[in-house]
């Protein structure tokens, strides 16, 4: 494999095993980030990045530094000057290289580079073998200074230590996403779901499969699986109406112990009959579960008062949301090898944390239980087979039931029998900093946890700085397109172990789909132009809205009616639409 292209420069000053700078040859065309490579005092090629290019005149910069003195310079020195001009770049190494075949490592480096040592352009090839190192790599761009490298991210890294993609808005989050889920889907045929709170994937069709792969699920709320507090969320009880909020708990127990087979709409209208009742008799008939009986309770006129307003805010709810009220199971409508959105749009905020935080909490139990039984009788197997236990009926009763709580688990989809990688758009809606909701308690646990089940998670935001710290610094691969707000750049910082400060002053220069990409899945941090996903063929929802053409069309709409108007005046007639 060549390593090289052609010279661009000499090693010059002080070389140390991390940096060295180089007297730029003079018809070398250097970019800012290009990557070259030099040989070290052992004669390993070591490879690193341009991270600072400076212009020098050793005529001009010798301490006269007035316009005039420097005009009079120009005069005397002539075309001199011109040859005098140099070009002084200081590298990052990121490693020496080893070629194995068409693989190449990158490893450590611990000699530096002696001065006077060649510099050379390093090899499209070489950068091609180091970013796509083979299988399970999903092709997410290209590398900015080099339109030729393809860049790879890896698959199993992604899933098993999750990733964030992070940028202000409209510079190409959800494309970038858009992107990793055809591939993931298309090429590895994997299982994605993706939590889309502002309808942005609705439209998606992949560029080589269309909407073959790709399954809109309308979120429902399954009121059922609500505790009673989930419940006053829901419809908008006040926390600190706490009269309102233990009625609506008692109520909800009898309901939920009268009518265990009731779910849906009929649940809560049953909840509403039920008050409805007690306002009638002015007494509550309620089911104790902890006493296991039905107690009653006077009610005075208050009481009854308190309970209209609970009645009301029933109400006002079915109205508006009763079309949102399903018994319907979500998750057995995920599919596997397919990309299931979850269509949030119909659904206020607080519903959707809470219809978020169930799901998730759904999807990670099934992993969880489905994979410990899987463990657990892989390895009642291989006792068997080694005849380290003996096969008893009690055993043979063990296996039954792993193997009845797997079947029961794929009978609900087969997804969730497999890995499955979660994507939150809109991450600080659910996974906001100093909140405490359900949403956020099972984000964090599936972060921490998820890489064991085989539950991955890909969050997606334009306010780094309100994302939960714990959520955040658990996702190990991050794709940061531009941002600009420092606290913003400071907090990405702050959780990334891989992110440089020079990266970070990359970040705020960025155009359109272009991202720094740091973290396991990628084989060195990289700055990438990120694949259109249009262009390739695939299609989304998320694209910007045209203001200005909006606006203007309507204006010209309007100009024309003011044209017509005008000739039936003309023409004297009575212009009436
Ligand atoms: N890599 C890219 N190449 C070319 N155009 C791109 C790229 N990424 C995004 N765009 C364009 O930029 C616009 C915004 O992109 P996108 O919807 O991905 O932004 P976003 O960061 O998700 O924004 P928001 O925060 O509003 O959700 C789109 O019209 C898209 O076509
Ligand atoms: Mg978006």
């Amino acid at each position: 494999m060549r390593v090289t292209e052609e010279v661009v420069g000499i090693v010059r000053g002080e070389a140390t095993v991390t940096n060295y700078t180089f007297s730029a040859q003079p018809d070398a065309e250097l970019r800012f980030g290009e990557f070259v490579v030099a040989q070290n005092r052992e004669g390993e090629w070591v490879i690193g990045n341009i991270r600072k290019l400076e212009n020098i005149n050793w005529l001009l910069s010798g301490g006269k530094s007035t316009y005039h003195a420097l005009q009079l310079d120009l005069e005397q020195y002539g075309d001199s000057i011109e040859a005098n001009e140099e070009l002084i770049a200081t590298v990052r190494i990121l490693g020496k290289i080893k070629v194995n075949g068409g693989k190449v490592e990158v490893l450590p480096n611990r000699v530096p580079i002696p001065n006077g040592r060649k510099v050379y352009r390093l090899s499209d090839e070489v950068l091609r073998a180091i970013y796509n190192p083979g299988v399970g790599y999903i092709e997410v761009g290209n590398l900015l200074l080099r339109e030729s490298v393809p860049i790879y991210l890896n698959a199993d890294e992604l899933v098993s230590r999750h990733f964030a993609v992070l940028a202000v808005t409209g510079a190409g989050k959800s494309n970038t996403v858009a992107v990793m889920i055809s591939q993931i889907v298309e090429k590895l045929r994997g299982t994605v779901v993706v939590l889309d709170p502002h309808g942005d994937y609705i439209k998606l069709k992949l560029p080589n499969t269309g909407k073959e792969y790709v399954k809109i699920i309308e979120a429902k709320i399954r009121p059922e699986e609500m505790d009673s507090e989930e419940l006053a969320d829901l419809i908008e009880v006040a926390k600190n109406a706490t009269i309102q909020r233990e009625f609506l708990a008692k109520a909800w127990e009898t309901v939920k112990h009268d009518y265990p087979n009731l779910g849906g709409r009929e649940i809560i209208e049953k909840l509403m009959e039920t008050i409805n009742d007690w306002i009638r008799h002015k007494e509550a008939k309620y089911w104790d579960g902890a006493k296991q009986s039905y107690l009653t309770e006077e009610l005075k006129s208050e009481r009854v008062d308190t309970l209209r307003g609970v009645v009301l805010r029933i109400r006002r709810f079915l109205r508006n949301y009763g079309a949102l009220l399903t018994s319907e199971d979500l998750i057995s409508q995920i599919e596997p090898g397919k990309a299931n959105v979850i269509d949030l749009g119909p659904l206020d905020e607080g519903q959707m944390k809470v219809v978020v935080g169930k799901l998730l909490h759904a999807i990670f139990e099934a992993r969880v239980d489905y994979e410990k039984a899987r463990k657990k009788l892989e390895r009642i197997k291989e006792e068997l087979r080694e005849s380290r236990v003996a096969r008893t009926s009690k055993l043979d009763e063990e296996m039954r039931e792993l193997e009845k709580t797997m079947r029961d688990i794929e009978a609900k989809s087969k997804a969730l029998a497999e890995p499955i990688l979660l994507i939150v758009e809109e991450a600080h809606i659910f996974a906001p900093q100093g909140e405490h909701n359900d949403a956020v308690r099972i984000l964090s646990r599936i972060a921490r946890e998820g890489r064991k089940f085989g539950v991955g998670l890909g969050i997606v935001s334009q306010r780094p700085n309100k994302l939960n710290e714990d959520v955040l610094s658990q996702t190990n691969t991050k794709i940061i397109l531009r941002i600009v707000n420092p606290k913003d750049q400071d907090y990405v910082l702050k959780a990334s172990e891989q992110l440089s400060s020079d990266l970070l002053s990359d970040i705020a220069s960025l155009g359109k789909g272009e991202a720094v990409i740091v973290g396991q899945a990628i084989a060195l941090p990289a700055l990438v132009k990120i694949h259109n996903f249009k262009s390739k063929g695939g299609d989304y929802g998320g694209e910007d809205i045209g203001v200005v053409s909006r606006w203007l069309k309507r204006a010209e709409e309007e100009e024309r009616e003011r044209e017509i108007q005008q000739i039936y005046e003309d023409e004297g007639i009575e212009y009436d639409l």
